[in-house]
């Protein structure tokens, strides 16, 4: 477990040198932050939860540790590696690692809506037409009750959110590395609603 612990915070250092923008934080979520996120809903009844950059899959086991046992979790990571990684050491049947951008979440869902995302993209480093897409994505593919968490270490991507969503709340977790500010989006708009800045 020691090991495989090693392993997850090498490749993940690595891919922070090879693709900076792309991963956006030097240190994995911490535990606690992780809490924190999924506390602010109840994923013990969502049916279909999808997570956005499972990086070492922190967000990931906590997640699974929440859902009931005919859920699914589908979980995006563009980095091959840290997702091969985190399937193999995770022997769950309700996850599939999806190696796909979150840009296409939609294309993996099978035609029913999402109950929760999960989000833990440096959106403000991403390239801005794939942070905007995905940012566009989610409330396209959430359930009218559903809920869009997501970690942030800035408040950068608040106006965004709260152009596609009638409820944004946000609290800040402490003890992260940086401190983290964590959102609750829920109401997600319709196309026509949506005053994106
Ligand atoms: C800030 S790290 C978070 C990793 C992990 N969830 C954690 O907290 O330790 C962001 C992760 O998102 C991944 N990522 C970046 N762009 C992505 C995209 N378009 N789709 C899916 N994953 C992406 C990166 O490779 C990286 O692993």
């Amino acid at each position: 477990m020691e090991r495989l612990d090693l392993r997850r915070r090498m490749l993940f250092a690595l891919s922070m040198l090879k693709n900076p923008r792309q991963v956006g934080a030097v240190w994995p979520t911490s535990r606690r932050a992780v809490s924190d996120l999924l506390d602010m809903s109840d994923l013990s009844r969502a049916r279909t939860v999808l997570e956005f950059g499972v990086g070492t899959g922190v967000y990931t086991a906590g997640i699974l540790q929440r859902l009931s046992q005919n859920a699914r979790l589908i979980a995006f990571e563009v980095d091959h590696e840290l997702a091969d990684l985190v399937f193999s050491r995770t022997p769950d049947p309700r996850l599939r690692v999806v190696k796909d951008s979150a840009e296409r979440a939609g294309e993996y869902l099978g035609g029913g809506p999402a109950d929760a995302v999960v989000s833990s993209l440096p959106f403000t480093t991403l390239p801005p037409p794939v942070g905007r897409n995905i940012l566009d994505l989610v409330p396209e593919i959430l359930a009218p009750d559903g809920v869009f968490l997501v970690l942030q270490y800035s408040r950068g991507i608040q106006a965004d959110l709260e152009a596609r969503f009638a409820s944004v709340e946000r609290i800040i977790s402490p003890l992260n590395v940086p401190p983290a500010f964590l959102y609750r989006c829920m109401a997600p708009l319709g196309p026509e609603e949506v005053d994106a800045p």
